[in-house]
Parts: structure tokens; C-alpha cells; sequence
């Protein structure tokens, strides 16, 4: 048995959750009229609501107290103090420079000289793309710039651009790829004109298979349509840690943007990462994100765990995966600019805490992160709510409601009253006596984060949320959030597949099942 399991804490609450189990949501709301503002939170411009979770003050006392027991707060301070809590790779976690106002910061090891200076060069690259200045191979205009990346070099980017796409300013549409498969980028391609197309090479290492590929295959393109190769680097521009990789594929040096090994991919939208974002709403818009972020890092800092959003997020993540058995939860944006979150916040939490071992490299006798799934309402709600209603899984739900998003004040209200009426069908039910198959069970929690507005700083606040949230579960897990290795051995896996594929190569060593679908996959030919 682990440290964790066989703590006090745990103990105590998994005698709650027998105890909790009893009373039905109903019950609790009518034993305390002000539960709804008891169970809620306010961080700038989010709110967060989670009065419909099956927790009552004893509950959030107890989970308060597996945070304190882990250290909560100590950890945090090491973050933003800069120590190297990426064990396994010995580095620093200080994706909060990259919006921290302070003139030096971390102490003892300052990297704000670094972070300003991509910042300016971001801002200047920004201004050069919205001026016309930055021309084609042919002296022509940029009208389009397609990001090429894959997981955290991609998802950020892709979801704040549509999430901001009301503030999108005048100057290139902006377009991303990821897949490896060709039919990704020809897509993009297909309409677009090689002497006024750009490209964004987005990778922190470089040596993204995916990602080369891509690059490869654009620079073909233009290559084919613009009949020359010399004037082509015009044409990219890179943000990775690897500059010599990026040189080597023909960026020019002076339009590659800096990454750092202290900033995490999947951490990395603050940072040039995001220029797809600043591109499209401006550098000004992107200080506002960054802005909010700040805002969110100081809450985390300074609100005390009961009151402090990421972690009360968090430990409601944990009482579920870890007391009654959730193995998934449903993130469900009632906006359509907010389409992408559900995949974004895939990588961010289920590659930093889709773990099995601690960071003492034990393996964990509890569950870590669950499967984070989900898609935008209202369309959801007539895909997969069934489930959510009457299934035979317990799934909590985050709802996200925006206040006032600048449409009409009907069209937005008929989005949040069915955000409202999602959340509070779970939590109560409906009994239809005599019709079993219209009955709803009720008690399936959720929580509703409500933004204000989807305004820049209240999606930085957003995305910083959640991944502080990230941070603090892990911390109560005990695992190092911040790595990736089991990403690696498929990727060379891979590596070692195909030129055998390819070249009809050796398949002894090789499964029975790969050999019979090599087997299968050579008779193409
Ligand atoms: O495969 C996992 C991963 O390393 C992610 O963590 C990362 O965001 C993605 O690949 C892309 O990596 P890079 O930015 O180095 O191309």
C-alpha cells in the first residue's frame, strides 16, 4: 500500500464518501439554503459553480486535507520558485514566466531577460506580418500563414485562435496542420496560393516526425509552384528550442523564436508558441491572455485550498476518480468558439498525469488521471447526453457557460439555459413514476464555470486554471505531471517499422500479429 492510500486523510474520506453516498444531491441543497453560494468561487472573470457536486463542507475539509498533507503549497512555491520538479528530466516548470510581470523572476536563476526579449521579437514579427511588410518569394504579400506542429506546438494555438476569433484583426488567415497524414496539409493547400502562404514551424525539439514531415512537404510545394528554391525561406518562420534544427531546414536564423527546456510543450501557448494567436488578434491581445493567466497564477498562489479554484478543481477530480470509481470526465463548452478545449485539455491532463508510477518510480496503488473527453453544447446534447442521463457510467460533467459573448441576449440565453438545464437534469433527475425508461437517477455531479465574457483575459484564465488544476493533482498523486515518457517508445516503434515496411525489411524479432499485418499491408504492392 502507498503513502497516499494508507494516510489518515484517505481514510477519513473514503469513510465519507459512504457516508455522502447516502444523502442525495436533493437532500444537500435542502439542508443548506446557501449552499449554491457556499460552493462557489470567483477568480477575476470565472466563476465557478460546484454546488452540484456530491460534496458537503465536511467533504471539502477532508479533500483540503489530502492537499495539506501532500504539501500543496509548498509545491506550488517550488514552482514558481524554479526548481527542477521535473524530476525526470531535471528541469524547471516556469511556464508562469512567461506571463509574470516581475522584473526579475525566478529568483536566483532569472530567465525574464530571456522571455522579454522573445516577446519583443514576437511583437516585432507580428507587426512586420500585419504592416504587409513580410513578402513571398516573389515580393508578394503573405495573405495566409498555416502553423505546422503536433500536440502542445498545436492544440494551444488552434484553440485560442478560434476561441479569440471575434477579435481577429485585419492581415492573413491563419491555418494549422498536425497529422502526418499528407491529406491534412493538401487540405489546408488546396486553397491557398503559394507566393502569398507562410508557414509557421512549431516544434520544441525539432525532431517531431510529424512535424518534419510537414515541413518537408510545404517546402515541395512551394518549391513546385514557385519553379525556384532559392527566396523560399522567405517563407517560414520556426519557434522551437533547437534553432541549429530549424536553420538546417532553411529557416532563416533570424525568424526562429526561442523555447526553452524549462517550458513544457503542452505549457507552451504563452510563449511564441502562441504567435498563430497573436497573429490573428494582435500582440495587444495576446498581453490581455497573458494577463489572465497572471491573474489565475496569483490566485493559486495566494487563496487559501478551500477557496482556491485550480485546487478545488482538483480535488473534486480526485474524489471522483479516486472514491467512487469515475474513470472519465465530460468537458462540455456551450460555445462554439470554445469547440477545441475538450482536445486541448486532453493533452494537458491526460499526457501530464496519465501516469502509473510516483515520483519515487513506484507504481501507484490508485487511480491517476481519468480519460477527458467531450465536444461543444448544444450539439452534444443530442449525441451522447443520453448517456450522461441514464447510462450505467458515473461521469462527472464541467459545463462551461459564457455570460455575454457579444451575440444577442436570446441567442445567448438559450445557450446557458440549456447549459442550466444540463446541469440541473444530472444533479436532480426526474422520477416518472410507472416509466421506467423515462426516469432520470439524478446525483450525477457537475460543475459550471461561468466566464463573464469570452474576452482574452478570461480565456488565459481559463486555460491557466486548468493547468494549475493539472499541477495540484498531481502533487496529491505524487507524480511528476511534467514529463512524457510513455510517448516515446511508440514513437520509436515506429522509427524501427518502417523501413521495413517500406523496403519489404527483416520481420523476425516482430510480433505475430505485426508480421501478419506487414504481411497484409505489403500485398498493396
Ligand atoms: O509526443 C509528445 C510530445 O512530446 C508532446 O509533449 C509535445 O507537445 C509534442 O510531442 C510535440 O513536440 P515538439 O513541440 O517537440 O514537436
Amino acid at each position: 500500500m502507498s503513502k497516499l492510500t494508507l494516510s489518515p486523510a484517505w481514510k477519513a474520506l473514503a469513510a465519507h464518501r459512504k457516508r455522502i453516498a447516502a444523502t442525495s444531491l436533493a437532500e444537500l441543497f435542502a439542508a443548506d439554503p446557501s449552499r449554491a453560494e457556499r460552493f462557489s468561487i470567483e477568480a477575476g472573470e470565472l466563476m465557478l459553480d460546484y454546488s452540484k457536486h456530491w460534496v458537503d463542507a465536511e467533504a471539502m475539509r477532508l479533500l483540503a486535507g489530502l492537499a495539506a498533507q501532500a504539501q500543496l503549497p509548498a509545491w506550488i512555491a517550488r514552482m514558481f520558485a524554479g526548481d527542477p520538479i521535473n524530476s525526470t528530466e531535471a528541469r524547471a516548470v516556469l511556464h508562469v514566466a512567461l506571463r509574470s510581470e516581475d522584473t526579475t523572476f525566478p529568483e536566483g536563476r532569472d530567465v525574464m531577460p530571456a522571455v522579454r526579449g522573445a516577446r519583443e521579437r514576437m511583437r516585432r514579427f507580428v507587426d512586420e506580418v500585419q504592416r504587409g511588410v513580410v513578402k513571398g518569394a516573389d515580393g508578394r504579400t503573405i495573405t495566409d500563414i498555416v502553423n505546422i506542429g503536433i500536440g502542445g506546438s498545436d492544440l494551444g494555438p488552434r484553440m485560442l485562435v478560434r476561441a479569440m476569433r471575434k477579435f481577429r484583426r485585419d492581415g492573413p488567415r491563419l491555418h494549422f496542420v498536425s497529422n502526418m497524414d499528407p491529406a491534412d496539409l493538401e487540405a489546408v493547400l488546396a486553397g491557398l496560393t503559394p507566393g502569398t502562404t507562410f508557414f509557421i514551424l512549431a516544434s520544441k525539439t525539432f525532431t517531431t516526425a510529424e512535424t518534419l514531415a510537414n515541413a518537408a512537404r510545404a517546402r515541395a510545394w512551394l518549391a513546385s509552384a514557385l519553379g525556384k528554391t532559392t527566396g523560399l525561406s522567405r517563407h517560414f518562420a520556426a519557434v522551437t528550442a533547437n534553432t541549429a534544427g530549424a536553420v538546417a531546414l532553411g529557416v532563416p536564423p533570424e525568424r526562429v523564436l526561442p523555447m526553452w527546456d524549462w517550458i513544457g510543450g503542452r505549457y507552451s501557448v504563452w510563449s511564441a508558441v502562441g504567435l498563430p494567436v497573436a497573429l490573428t488578434a494582435g500582440m495587444n491581445a495576446f498581453e490581455e491572455l497573458l494577463e489572465g493567466a497572471r491573474a489565475m497564477d496569483a490566485h493559486f498562489r495566494n487563496e487559501p485550498l478551500e477557496r482556491n479554484m485550480p485546487v478545488v478543481l482538483a480535488l473534486l477530480e480526485i474524489w471522483y476518480v479516486n472514491f467512487f470509481g469515475a474513470q472519465t470526465r465530460a468537458v462540455i463548452p456551450y460555445s462554439e468558439d470554445l469547440r477545441d478545449l475538450p482536445a486541448y485539455l486532453q493533452q494537458l491532463e491526460m499526457e501530464s498525469n496519465g501516469k502509473r508510477v510516483d515520483r519515487d518510480g513506484n507504481e501507484v496503488d490508485y487511480a491517476t488521471a481519468p480519460v477527458v473527453w467531450g465536444a461543444s453544447g448544444t450539439p452534444s446534447q443530442h449525441s451522447f447526453h443520453q448517456l450522461l442521463h441514464q447510462g450505467t457510467h458515473f461521469i462527472p460533467v464541467d459545463f462551461i457557460v459564457i455570460g455575454r459573448n457579444g451575440g444577442s441576449s436570446t441567442e445567448q440565453g438559450a445557450l446557458a439555459a440549456n447549459a442550466l438545464a444540463q446541469g440541473a437534469a444530472l444533479a436532480f433527475g426526474n422520477p416518472a413514476p410507472g416509466a421506467p425508461h423515462k426516469a432520470l437517477p439524478g446525483n450525477r455531479p457537475s460543475s459550471t464555470l461561468l466566464l463573464e465574457r469570452l474576452s482574452p483575459r478570461a480565456l488565459g484564465a481559463l486555460v491557466a486554471l486548468h493547468e494549475h488544476k493539472v499541477f495540484a493533482e498531481g502533487v496529491i498523486w505524487n507524480l511528476n505531471s511534467f514529463d512524457q515518457w510513455g510517448v516515446e517508445h511508440g514513437k520509436n516503434l515506429a522509427r524501427m517499422l518502417l523501413p521495413r515496411l517500406l523496403e519489404g525489411g527483416d520481420t523476425a524479432g516482430l510480433d505475430a500479429s505485426t508480421r501478419g499485418l506487414f504481411a497484409r499491408l505489403r500485398k498493396r504492392d
